[in-house]
């Protein structure tokens, strides 16, 4: 299958190969072509260039692109897309002046979501998920990491791990799996912690290392939630088994989750809308990337990230949605990026690269996604007809995709 684009307004992440992601005062610089040609080959971005230089070649399928943009597909590093039914009934609450904490503290919150799992067949949670899962490609996502966690026993972590298994096999869009048993302590251990996370660890870990579900592990690691120690626990343990962490750190307190990832050469850290000048020292030089999710600080009105001291201190920042019933009921990676413009103050150029090349990274991707390079994945976005790139962010909550290209096919 040839395809090849023409006339590119401007094409964006371009990219040489063999750069994983960028860092500090690097992500202000977003490298483009304009007035561009892409040559998309089975599947793959086979070459690009300005027009002037355009092959004459015969190919199956020639787009023309006058006034549109072309940019890597999203990539979503961070979802709990597996659940069951909603939690409209606290967004209600909250509105009434209930805090998430008080929520949880009362039964609702992520043992809510579990136990409506629980009640579901693996079938209707597979038919729930692939909706959500078809919003977001159509999106612009092309690549998405989701966890599991809302199922809290062997048996429903198993099954939502299995669905998520399912979906990697049955659409086009690139998924990574995270095993989080260790998300919310389920009611039958209220009062025996420790022997929950013996469970997870010593119980669900193997099972599903041994039907191979998992690409990575996760916690929440947080007061009233697990502890460091639980946190050492699990990515030791994820270790042995060659699944690296992916972390929920820093959400609402700073207890230490952050260098406790480190230590353990954690793939990311996620949330971190509450950092110490420690925390933001510790990541310094680490291969763990730290990722802001500026929906879920939208949506339970709790500080957002404080990406610019952290892109001040030479970090490099990923951005992910969180999409989840209770923190994120939404997979927009095009508001996240607005977001991150208007409440973060990344810069365009930070917000994009945040969201594609630094993505890539958060899920091990950066080899074949994230960029306009050579040999890549051709997971591409093709815009409506924009004045610029800045227009994405700046005019937000319109759509200005025309087109999502996976792996060198139009969605329908
Ligand atoms: O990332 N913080 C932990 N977990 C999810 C929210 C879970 C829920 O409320 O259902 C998050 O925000
Ligand atoms: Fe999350």
């Amino acid at each position: 299958m040839t395809k090849l684009f023409k006339n590119i307004k401007e094409l964006i992440q371009v990219r040489p190969a063999g750069i994983e992601k960028v860092s500090g005062a690097e992500m202000k610089t977003l490298p483009t072509l304009k007035n561009a040609w892409l040559l998309v080959k089975d599947g793959r971005i086979a070459d690009f260039g300005e027009m002037d230089n355009c092959p004459d070649i015969k190919v199956e399928e020639e787009i023309d692109c006058t006034g549109k943009m072309m940019l890597p597909s999203w990539v979503d590093s961070h979802t709990h897309l597996v659940y069951a039914g909603n939690r409209e009934q606290e967004f209600v609450d909250r509105i009434n002046g209930l805090t998430y904490e008080e929520i949880a503290n009362r039964g609702g919150g992520i043992v809510n979501s579990a136990k409506k799992l629980q009640e579901t067949s693996e079938e209707e949670l597979y038919q729930q998920t692939e909706q959500r899962l078809k919003e977001i490609m159509q999106l612009g996502t092309g690549a998405v990491e989701i966890k599991s966690g809302y199922g809290l026993t062997t048996e429903a972590e198993l099954k939502m791990l299995r669905v998520i298994k399912k979906l990697k096999e049955n659409y086009p869009i690139t998924i990574k799996s995270s095993f989080l048993g260790l998300h919310a302590l389920p009611p039958e251990f209220k009062n025996d912690r420790e022997a929950y996370v013996d469970k997870v660890v010593n119980e669900m870990l193997p099972k599903v290392a041994e039907e191979n579900l998992a690409d990575y592990v996760d916690i929440f690691c947080e007061k009233g939630y697990f502890t460091i120690e639980d946190t050492h626990k699990i990515l030791e343990a994820g270790q042995k088994h060659g699944l690296r962490g992916k972390i929920h750190v820093n959400q609402f307190n700073a207890i230490g989750g952050i260098q406790a990832g480190i230590e353990h050469n954690a793939l990311s850290v996620d949330h971190l809308e509450v950092m110490r000048e420690e925390d933001i020292q510790a990541l310094k030089n680490a291969e763990t990337m730290p990722v802001a999710l500026p929906s879920c600080s939208l949506f339970l009105s709790i500080p957002y990230a404080p990406v610019r001291k952290m892109i001040e201190a030479d970090l490099p920042v990923a951005l992910a949605t969180d999409y989840n019933p209770g923190s994120t009921p939404s997979g927009n990676m095009n508001l996240v990026i607005s977001l991150a413009c208007i409440k973060m103050k990344m810069t365009p150029e930070e917000a994009i690269n945040a969201a594609t090349i630094n993505a890539a990274y958060a899920i091990e991707l950066s080899e074949t996604h994230g960029s306009i390079t050579k040999g890549k994945v051709a997971n591409l976005l093709l815009t409506k007809e924009i004045p610029s790139y800045g227009f994405l962010p700046y005019s937000f909550g319109s759509n200005h995709i025309e087109k999502v290209f996976l792996a060198g096919k139009a969605l329908s």
